[in-house]
């Protein structure tokens, strides 16, 4: 923990951890709803969307691991529990039914939405109080939108085959 990058930051940090560990918990379901979803994917196109999926769930980890970094150092305890990360999930968790690659594809581009979204209202909400978490969480939604922007792309490129 930092006392000094705690004592910069403009707003309820108990509040700030909330928020925090709310992104976590979404992460951390997004990273192995990628990750279960490479692996099951089927159909002509699956290895080109468990590639993808993959790669998904790798940057999703990352994302995790910024969000738990950041939740440390400003004094708060990351989630613990995988039972909390439904709990405090905004998005959810999408368990595969269908392994057909546009279902899968439909369900983590509906996540990405839902990422971007939580993502964005964060911002509003705690644009020029803690400029260190802002540009974090900037960095991460610009992800997420490159994240619905490949799957969108693929999805077109399935369908026009
Ligand atoms: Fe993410
Ligand atoms: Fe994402």
């Amino acid at each position: 923990m930092g006392t000094q990058a705690q004592k910069i930051v403009d707003y309820d940090l108990k509040k700030l951890i909330e928020h925090l560990n709310k992104a976590l918990s979404d992460e951390w379901l997004a990273t192995f709803q990628y990750w279960v979803g490479s692996k099951v994917v089927k159909g002509p196109f699956s290895p080109l969307v468990a590639k993808e999926l993959a790669e998904h769930s790798k940057e999703e980890y990352e994302h995790a691991e910024l969000l738990t970094n950041r939740i440390i150092v400003l004094g708060g305890t990351p989630v613990l529990e995988p039972k909390d990360w439904y709990k405090f999930s905004t998005c959810g968790f999408k368990k595969p039914t269908i392994f057909r690659e546009i279902g899968l594809l439909e369900d983590n581009i509906k996540s990405e939405r839902c990422a971007i979204a939580v993502y964005n209202n964060l911002l509003k909400e705690i644009r020029g109080k803690d400029d260190v978490t802002f540009n974090l969480i900037e960095q991460i939604m610009e992800d997420e939108i490159e994240h619905e922007e490949d799957l969108q792309r693929i999805l077109e490129d399935i369908k026009l085959k």
